[in-house]
């Protein structure tokens, strides 16, 4: 099978796919959200990471997810584009409707079949279970012959009935069947036997490739899935820095690099391109606004850090006393010294292609001039620097409002007061307005929201430095409340205050976008508006769409 070739053959024990749900299960985490710039970018590095399957989105949740699934459809030619269904026909529509211009498209229906579920959220009998997933998938195969599905909550539905539904499922003409531990709750052992049992029991499980989907509440999500693989999975469905519902999801980074690095114990290979992984590690988390933690396997900044003198005198005798894989692996370049104060559009252009980033015209303009204006205010440019107001640049940040001017002032006694100047982009206005605040980064998220007239209130406030060094970049991360969802935005610069005030006339651009898209109509599908609802909620509740049936919650809570 060439590096390229991503067709499906049941039976072929040794090549893994790696289905990245990252842009679907990561995104309905609370504050993951991403507009349609970012998951374009986020598409492009999974695709540059050479991951198998993208799961782009779940379509019949808004029409602004239908759009980006339609988008990342169009833009990526090389890996299978899916789209998420629930075994609804409208919702099955929508997924087609979404993902029919791919080059590889795929459709992937689920249902919930364990008993909790079928009693309280679905209130559908076995049988209804049974028939809805035969007539589900045999709807979809009408659209395209890529079908998985996936009983929700596998691993807490008895094994019998899990093994009927998915011989249903495969009969029906399904050739994925993926098993998810929506809710965290396995164990190795446990999820293992769920796929020897299967293996075992369900007629015609050797035509169609087995996929395990875990979630982390209990921190297992990647050890269940080496359990699946050892079982006899051969798809893995994870994310970048594992983000996902509650706890998140099995991390990609890790289960890749466990795959690889103990080959002696997994036998499958995958294809991804894990000098890659460090990078796209960092697009997720900018585009997130969620941090990966310092000591996060193999992406964290101390993942390949050695502080203690006995480590350090091991590795350097012989590095394979403490490091059981190599940093420049999994892409991890610190602290080197890249671009200055003489380099031009030329040498900024080819340094930012050569990490993924594709700047227009005006972009690159802006960046260079940042670049020389940042190489004035601080000795030393790293990489981390560059990327860090690239990123500010390109995704999608650019919105209505820009900060024009700030004044702040604080001190041990004094009230903090912070004047603030933004720019309406739209007629060239400046508005200025002051407010006082329990400290300078409160007067300034004041002033900027007065000056825009935004009644966001401010939740969580983080700041880190990009790089080392007393002149190093801060970065801002606010996280807002508005309108019962969380939304963040984040700020670079080399005054942590400036670098407040940029996070908050980010987060305001990002909530009249969101809002923007969330009124666009969408042609064709008025009969799903209850979905819409609910999905514009997803990012802080995790109700239940208002149908008779109560089918649609996509995980309810552990017992
Ligand atoms: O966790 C889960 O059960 C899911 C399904 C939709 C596959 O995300
Ligand atoms: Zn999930």
């Amino acid at each position: 099978m060439n590096s390229h070739d991503r067709t499906v053959t049941a039976g072929s024990a040794d090549r893994l796919i790696v289905f990245d749900t990252t842009l679907r299960d990561g995104e309905q985490s609370p504050g993951c959200g991403m507009q349609l710039a970012e998951k374009i970018r986020v598409a492009k590095a999974l695709a540059r990471l050479n991951v198998d399957v993208i799961e782009a989105g779940f379509p019949a949740a808004s029409p602004g997810d239908l759009e980006s699934v339609a988008a990342v459809a169009r833009e990526i030619p090389e890996q299978v584009i899916c789209a998420l269904a629930r075994c609804h026909q409208e919702d099955i529509e929508l997924a087609w409707k979404a993902v029919q211009d791919a080059a590889r498209p795929r459709i992937h229906v689920f249902l919930a079949t364990s008993a909790i579920h079928r009693e309280f959220k679905l209130g559908m009998a076995q049988a209804e279970i049974i028939r809805r997933t035969r007539e589900s998938v045999m709807q979809a195969r009408e659209f395209c012959n890529d079908v998985e599905f996936s009983p929700e909550d596998a691993s807490r539905t008895e094994l019998d009935f899990l093994a009927s539904v998915v011989e249903e499922a495969i009969a029906a003409g399904a050739s994925t069947i993926n098993i998810p531990d929506t809710v965290g709750y396995s164990t190795p052992d446990e999820f293992g036997r769920i796929f020897q049992y299967l293996r075992e029991n369900v007629r015609g499980i050797g035509k169609i490739v087995l996929s395990a989907h875990c979630h982390d509440d209990l921190g297992l999500a990647v050890a269940n899935s080496m359990a699946a693989i050892n079982a006899g999975a051969r798809q893995v469905e994870c994310t970048i820095n594992g983000i996902g519902e509650r706890a998140g999801n099995c991390a990609l980074e890790e289960i890749v690099m466990a795959i690889k690095t103990r080959s002696d114990q997994t036998p499958v290979e995958t294809q991804i391109e894990t000098t890659q992984l460090c990078a796209t590690s960092q697009i997720v988390a900018s585009v997130t606004g969620s941090r990966v933690a310092r000591n996060k396997a193999i992406v964290g900044e101390n993942a390949f850090a050695h502080e203690a003198g006995i480590h350090q005198h091991g590795v350097l005798k012989h590095r394979a006393t403490y490091e059981i894989m190599r940093a420049e692996d999994v892409g991890f370049e610190t602290n080197r010294l890249v671009l200055g104060k003489h380099s031009g559009k030329h040498a900024i252009a080819h340094w930012a292609k050569a990490r993924g980033f594709e700047l227009t015209h005006a972009q690159l303009d802006k960046v260079t001039r940042q670049v020389k204006a940042l190489a004035d205010r601080k000795k030393t440019i790293y990489d981390a620097d560059v990327v860090a107001l690239i990123t500010g640049e390109t995704s999608d940040h650019v919105g209505r409002w820009e900060l024009a001017e700030l004044q702040v002032t604080c001190g041990t006694s004094a009230t903090a007061t912070s004047t603030a100047a933004v720019r309406d982009r739209t007629n060239g206005q400046v508005r200025r307005e002051a407010a006082i605040g329990d400290g300078p980064v409160d007067a300034t998220f004041k002033a900027v929201s007065r000056a825009v007239g935004s009644q966001a209130s401010l939740d969580n406030f983080t700041v880190r430095s990009v790089t080392v060094g007393e002149d190093a970049q801060g970065e801002v991360t606010l996280e807002v409340q508005d309108d019962g969802h969380i939304r963040k935005g984040r700020g670079v610069s080399t005054n942590i205050i400036e670098a407040s005030a940029l996070a908050t006339v980010d987060v305001i651009n990002r909530i009249e976008r969101a809002n923007e898209q969330f009124e666009a109509p969408l042609p064709d599908a008025a009969n799903v508006s209850a979905a819409h609802a609910w999905a514009a909620s997803m990012t802080t509740t995790q109700t239940p769409p208002p149908q008779a049936s109560g089918e649609g919650a996509m995980h309810t809570p552990a017992p």
